[in-house]
């Protein structure tokens, strides 16, 4: 290629996505100690100031919930999350922090919502997360009876779940029985692997997408959500109506 030719084609470097926009984050990993996420609280303060940098002013943290593997209770993380709250306030942080889970769907999960013990947050979202490996075959029961108990069910990283990849038929089915769709940033950037990636491409293009989450358990994941910000699909999520900034 000669000089000129290359000069002419090189191309401008792409914007970043300015993630402020977003404004709260409703998924992550980020009271010590109890679940795969952050195992203390210095790591997790420098996750909430990276979180703030970034231009984000609340963070709604969401420890699992899964019966023998994370058996948190609403007690346990609430009490967590006061230390949280005091421990960034301590050091100057401003931005709001409040606590949920991230429910893993099983029959526990339909007792707790029948008996109104779960944590729920904003508009009584509550999130729940499917088997990876099997698609649930009773999930119809679980929104019947979070309909019932007057919650909302976002599904937690939707695109995630290989069993759904190729379609967006469930999406559309889930939502139309009054269930909400989330996707994880960083499976625009391939971090959970292609097919993942492009399942995420298919519900932006769509239009089927509720909330964005980082789904972060450890600092790495934002540096990794930060250096890919430039991705054109950022910038087409941001088109969409979101509903992060009404949390
Ligand atoms: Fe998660």
């Amino acid at each position: 290629m000669s000089l000129f030719k290359s000069f002419f084609s090189k191309k401008e470097p792409a914007v970043p996505f300015d993630l402020s926009c977003i404004r709260a984050d409703m998924h992550s990993h980020l009271i010590p100690g109890i679940d795969d996420g952050s195992k203390t609280m210095d790591e997790t303060l420098a996750i909430l100031a990276k979180f703030e940098s970034l231009g984000y002013n609340k963070i709604i943290t969401t420890p699992h919930i899964m019966a023998e593997v994370y058996p948190n209770t609403p007690e346990v993380i609430l009490s967590g999350l006061a230390n949280v709250q005091n421990a960034a306030k301590e050091i100057g942080l401003s931005l709001q922090i409040e606590a949920a889970a991230e429910y893993y769907f099983d029959q526990s999960l339909i007792e707790k919502v029948q008996q109104k013990n779960v944590l729920s947050f904003g508009n009584n979202y509550v999130l729940v997360e499917f088997s990876f490996h099997a698609q649930p075959d009773n999930e119809h029961r679980l929104f019947f009876e979070m309909q019932v108990a007057d919650y909302r069910p976002i599904l937690a990283h939707f695109e995630r779940y290989p069993y759904f990849h190729g379609s967006t038929e469930k999406a559309i089915e889930y939502k139309e029985k009054g269930a909400l769709i989330q996707v994880n940033l960083n499976s625009l950037t391939g971090h959970y692997g292609p097919g993942v990636k492009k399942q995420a491409e298919r519900l932006i293009d769509e239009e089927l997408v509720d909330f964005v989450g980082s789904d972060c358990h450890r600092i790495q994941h934002l540096m990794h959500l930060e250096e890919h910000l430039h991705l054109p699909y950022y910038h087409k999520l941001g088109k969409l109506q979101l509903k992060n900034n009404t949390l």
